[in-house]
C-alpha cells in the first residue's frame, strides 16, 4: 500500500517509538495521521492528530473507531513491559497487565478496525510484536508471554483479513531505544530505523519485518531452540541467581 495520502492511526503514539511511526507517516506524506494516546495533550507534533485512546478500554476504542472511519493503515504500537518473571514475581498482576494490553487490547482495536479497513479498500495492520514473540527469558517472561499471544493473533488475522485484501504486518525487534529499554545497558537501535524498516514494508506488501540482527538470528535458530536459544539464557540467569543479593532470599 502507498503511505503518501493515506490515512493512518497509531497508539501509544505520545512518546516512543509510537511518536516516531507517527513523525514518519507525516514524513512519507500521509493525508490524516491520527496519533492515538491514554493523554492525547502528549500528541503534540506538527501533522499529527490527537486522538484520546486506551486500548484496555472497551468504549474508547469503540468511540476511536466512530472518530477515524477513514483510517486505512492502522499500527498497533501500544504496549507495556513490567520486567516480570513467571514464578518469583509478587503476583499475576504484571501478567495481567501485560495480556490485557499487549494481547487483549491490540486484539480489541483489531476487531474494531478491521471492518474500516475493509470498507475503505483493504489497507494495512501493522502490530508491534517483539523477539520475545519467539522465546522466553525470565527477565521479561510474561512480557514474552504476551508477545508470543500478540504473534499467534498477528498470523491469525492475517489468514482471516486476506479475502478483504488487507495487509498484516508482524513487527519483531530486540531492545529500542525508547523508555521501555531504559537503563538496560545492552545494545539497542534507534526507533528510527524501525519506522523506516516498517513502513518500506508496508508499501512493499510485505508480512513480517525482523528490525535487528539479533532478531533475525533468534528466528532462524527456531528449529534448534533448546540448542541454540536457551543454553546462554540458562547460563546467564544461573550465575544472577548465584550472584550476591541474585535469586530468592
Ligand atoms: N523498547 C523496546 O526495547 C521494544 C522492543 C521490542 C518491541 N517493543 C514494542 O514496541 C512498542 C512501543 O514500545 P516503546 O518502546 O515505545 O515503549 P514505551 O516508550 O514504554 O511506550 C509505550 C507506549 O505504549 C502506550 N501504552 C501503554 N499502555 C497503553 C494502553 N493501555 N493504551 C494506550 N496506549 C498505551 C504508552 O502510552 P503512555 O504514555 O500513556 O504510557 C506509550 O505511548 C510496544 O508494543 C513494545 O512492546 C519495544
Amino acid at each position: 500500500m502507498k503511505i503518501a495520502g493515506s490515512v493512518a492511526l497509531v497508539t501509544g503514539a505520545g512518546r516512543g517509538l509510537g511518536r516516531v511511526f507517527a513523525a514518519e507517516l507525516v514524513s512519507r506524506g500521509a493525508a490524516k495521521v491520527y496519533g492515538a494516546a491514554r493523554d492525547p495533550a502528549t500528541v503534540t507534533d506538527a501533522g499529527v492528530t490527537p486522538v484520546p485512546l486506551d486500548i484496555t478500554d472497551a468504549e474508547a476504542v469503540a468511540r476511536a473507531a466512530e472518530q477515524c472511519a477513514d483510517v486505512g493503515l492502522l499500527v498497533n504500537n501500544a504496549g507495556v513491559m513490567k520486567a516480570s518473571t513467571f514464578i518469583d514475581a509478587p503476583s499475576l498482576d504484571a501478567a495481567r497487565l501485560e495480556m490485557e494490553t499487549n494481547y487483549f487490547g491490540t486484539l480489541r482495536m483489531c476487531r474494531a478496525f478491521a471492518p474500516i479497513l475493509a470498507a475503505n479498500g483493504g489497507g494495512a495492520m501493522v502490530n508491534m510484536l517483539s523477539v520475545t514473540s519467539f522465546f522466553t527469558n525470565p527477565f521479561n517472561a510474561s512480557y514474552g508471554a504476551s508477545k508470543a499471544a500478540e504473534w499467534s493473533l498477528t498470523n491469525g488475522i492475517r489468514t482471516e483479513l486476506h479475502h478483504y485484501g488487507t495487509l498484516v504486518v508482524g513487527v519483531h525487534a530486540g531492545f529500542i531505544d525508547t523508555d521501555m529499554a531504559a537503563g538496560l545497558d545492552v545494545p539497542k537501535i534507534s526507533p528510527e530505523s524501525v519506522a523506516t524498516a516498517v513502513f518500506d514494508a508496508v508499501e512493499a506488501g510485505e508480512v513480517e519485518v525482523l528490525a535487528d540482527e539479533r532478531t533475525r538470528s533468534i528466528k532462524a535458530s527456531l528449529p534448534r531452540d533448546h540448542e541454540l536459544i536457551y543454553p546462554p539464557i540458562q547460563e546467564l540467569w544461573d550465575s544472577a541467581f548465584k550472584s550476591p543479593g541474585g535469586g530468592r532470599s
